[in-house]
């Protein structure tokens, strides 16, 4: 599977961001495409995304699931759902994946847990997932709060399979630095939000190419967890970034984080613009190929892929 990407590189999977058109286009750009599916409420649109995702050629697709699936309301009939379309690679994330390493070996499939601690990267690999995602300080989103320099070498001492790294990577200095420190393939969230692909309102994306790393907020206000959030957006719904309290607040009528208060990494000031997928991924391999002209990075993929088997 892994010799369909282009570079070393995961499209993340996002609440709110997601979309099919932008798991679509990554796989079809040679690009790992995550794609949120937890957070769908419903069955049959599930179903119909899932479908979508088992037509995309190219590189796999990476559906992304709590850990505690089975046990949401609608968890045991996504999961048969996804092991009918024969998901390859699972993200899971938040818990133990115990449950879901069972269930996704069941039907050939890969599993890959999301840490932020090396507590959880251990936990996980007891668990017996195939691969690690480590998210780093400066991500989108929840994000981790370790610095990749110290958590990705300190996981890679400890965990010899597939490792992908997240939190602040938008152009191919990143990528490569990912490699540099014992990372397999190195993962993008907000940069992926300024395409049009993306799920997003249309101020999301202008915030992200329009703000600074200063413009990035991190706050447990919106909803009991840190997250990264862009300053302006929560200027917009008549917050005070510099007044939120370390807890989770009433938010303003009728506005929802995520939503309305935009999430984006600390790689806003890399990203200058929206650009299409498809352009974006050409881009980034022409700078990562003049950067890494060794592709030593494929053979370690293949390497991993034989060992899966
Ligand atoms: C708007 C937004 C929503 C996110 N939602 C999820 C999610 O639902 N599940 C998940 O595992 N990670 C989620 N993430 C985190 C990403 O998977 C990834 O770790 C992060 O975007 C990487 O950092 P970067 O944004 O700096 O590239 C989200 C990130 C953003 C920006």
């Amino acid at each position: 599977m892994f010799e369909t990407l282009a570079l070393p590189l995961m499209c993340a999977p996002m609440s709110f961001a997601s979309s099919v058109p932008l798991a679509v286009a990554c796989c079809t750009a040679g690009v790992l495409g995550g794609w949120q599916g937890g957070r769908i409420t419903h069955l049959e649109p599930f179903a119909r995304y899932l479908e979508a995702l088992q037509e995309i050629g190219g590189a796999p697709p990476i559906v992304n699931l709590p850990a505690r699936i089975a046990t949401d309301p609608d968890g045991e009939a996504k999961l048969a759902l996804l092991e009918r379309a024969q998901a390859p690679l699972v993200l899971s994330s938040v818990g133990d994946p115990a449950m879901l390493v069972g269930r996704v070996h069941g039907w050939g499939g890969r599993i890959i847990q999301d840490v932020t601690t090396l507590r959880h990267a251990e936990k996980a690999i007891a668990a017996g997932v195939d691969g690690l995602m480590v998210t780093c300080a400066g991500a989108g989103g929840q994000t981790g709060f370790l610095s990749p320099f110290a958590f990705v070498p300190a996981v890679r001492r400890r965990w010899e399979g597939l490792l992908i790294v997240g939190g602040g990577i938008a152009d191919a200095r990143g990528i490569a630095s990912v490699l540099a420190l014992g990372g397999d393939i190195a993962c993008m969230g907000t940069r992926f939000i300024a395409t049009p692909e993306s799920a997003v309102a249309a101020t999301h994306r202008e915030m992200i190419a329009n703000a600074s790393i200063d413009g990035i907020v991190v706050s447990a206000a919106m909803n009991g967890v840190p997250g990264n959030w862009i300053r302006e957006s929560l200027i917009a719904v008549g917050l005070d970034p510099a007044a939120l309290p370390d807890h989770r607040i009433e938010m303003p009528e009728g506005v929802r984080p995520w939503r309305d208060i935009y999430s984006a990494g600390h790689s806003v000031g890399l990203i200058d613009g929206v650009e299409a997928v498809r352009d974006l991924v050409a881009r980034l391999r022409n700078e990562f190929d003049a950067l890494v002209p060794s592709a030593g990075w494929r053979t370690r993929l293949a390497a991993i892929e034989t060992e899966w088997r």
